[in-house]
């Protein structure tokens, strides 16, 4: 069975493109209970771009604070409950933030429509009725969330996506003057995300000339905006990185991903680690699974003086590790693309835990 997948319907990308949301919001505006929800991410509250929000009197802005956990269904359902008792059943929602923001937009607009917790959801089709209208406005690029098909949360049993056709944005706006306010430490961990996704989709399996058509050009970009003769955070690169963003999330939405991204998952349910640096913990220690891959990964840490601890696992317990080895574990569409389809018979829990052990 091949992937059939939906993309995003429009996609508005440039310099300033962010001035053109209130134009084409006017026409979803009669929908539902006529109204919009901005859902933004916490950091720019008070400041230049909160004030650029084309939010009418009839709409909702909420900041949401993302800053030291990844979104949870619970974070979802409350947001989700304030809405539909204060407002109704709102036209759209438009995600304004890094990745994080976009699961909760794209989450949202499900959620609005389906009943209970977005718990019931987790995982691939489960959603039963098509949500609301929903806009993606990256403000950090790397994660490749504005254009992926799932909505990624952490509940109180797993870290999964709400996976589904109607998970997908109907409009993405890709303005990169939106990333000159990205800190350069996040600046990195996120755009490595994209660097990672491209080296996992093409190590493995299910790779392909799909998948390869877009990992190509989304590494020549990265590695432009990494190690290039004008590497570094600028508006140019910052075009560059907003469509490696998007290429680097198609190449692995035809794709998979793999231990990296396995090893990351167990991080961040366990630990709360934010996706991109969980990412970056882990890549730098898999030279097994991505070669060369790596020490390119490296000479860019170094190039940009960013902050990558090491001695991590001395911190951990037992009980830690084994938890978060069970979550990697429990990845096998990961571990099918990385290791193969008879992954557990050359792979086990034991082996996951020592990766961990070199973190
Ligand atoms: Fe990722």
């Amino acid at each position: 069975m091949h992937k059939n997948f939906k993309n995003i319907d429009k996609i508005v990308y440039g310099k300033g493109a962010f001035n053109q949301i209130d134009d084409i919001l006017a026409a979803k505006r009669d929908e539902n209970d006529k109204f919009m929800v901005f859902i933004v991410d916490k950091y720019f509250e008070g400041k230049e771009l909160a004030d650029r929000i084309p939010a009418h009197d009839e709409d909702m802005v909420f900041f949401e604070d993302i800053d030291q956990y990844e979104p949870t269904t619970d974070q979802v359902d409350n947001l989700r409950d304030k809405i539909l008792a204060e407002k109704g059943v709102p036209a759209g929602i438009i995600g304004i933030g890094g990745g994080s923001i976009m699961d909760i937009a794209k989450a949202l607009s499900l959620m609005v429509t389906n009943e209970g917790s977005s718990q019931l959801y987790q995982g691939l089709n489960l959603v039963k009725k098509a949500g609301v209208y929903h806009m993606g406005v990256p403000t950090v690029a790397g994660t490749g969330a504005e254009c992926s098909m799932t909505a990624v949360l952490t509940g109180p049993v797993k870290k999964l996506g709400l996976k589904c056709d109607w998970t997908v944005f109907n409009q993405a706006v890709l303005d990169p003057e939106l990333l000159s306010t990205v800190d350069t430490n996040q600046w990195f961990y996120t755009g490595m995300d994209c660097y990672i996704h491209c080296i996992e989709a093409e190590s493995g399996l299910y790779f392909n000339a799909y998948s390869k058509a877009y990992g190509d050009q989304a590494l020549a970009l990265c590695r432009e905006v990494y190690l290039g003769d004008n590497a570094g955070q600028n508006l140019e690169n910052d075009e560059k990185l907003m469509i490696a963003s998007l290429f680097g999330g198609l190449s692995l939405t035809y794709s998979e991903v793999g231990a990296c991204h396995a090893l990351s998952y167990g991080l961040s349910k366990i630990l709360g680690t934010r996706h991109g640096y969980a990412n970056c913990l882990a890549f730098y220690h898999l030279e097994e699974f991505y070669g060369d891959a790596v020490n390119e990964f490296k000479s860019m840490i170094e190039k940009h003086n960013v902050d990558l601890p090491q001695g991590l696992s001395k911190e951990w317990s037992e009980e830690t590790i084994d938890a978060m080895a069970e979550v990697a574990y429990n990845l096998p569409h990961m571990w099918n693309h990385a290791i193969g389809l008879d992954w557990k018979e050359k792979w086990t829990k034991e082996d996951i835990k020592k990766l961990y052990r070199r973190l």
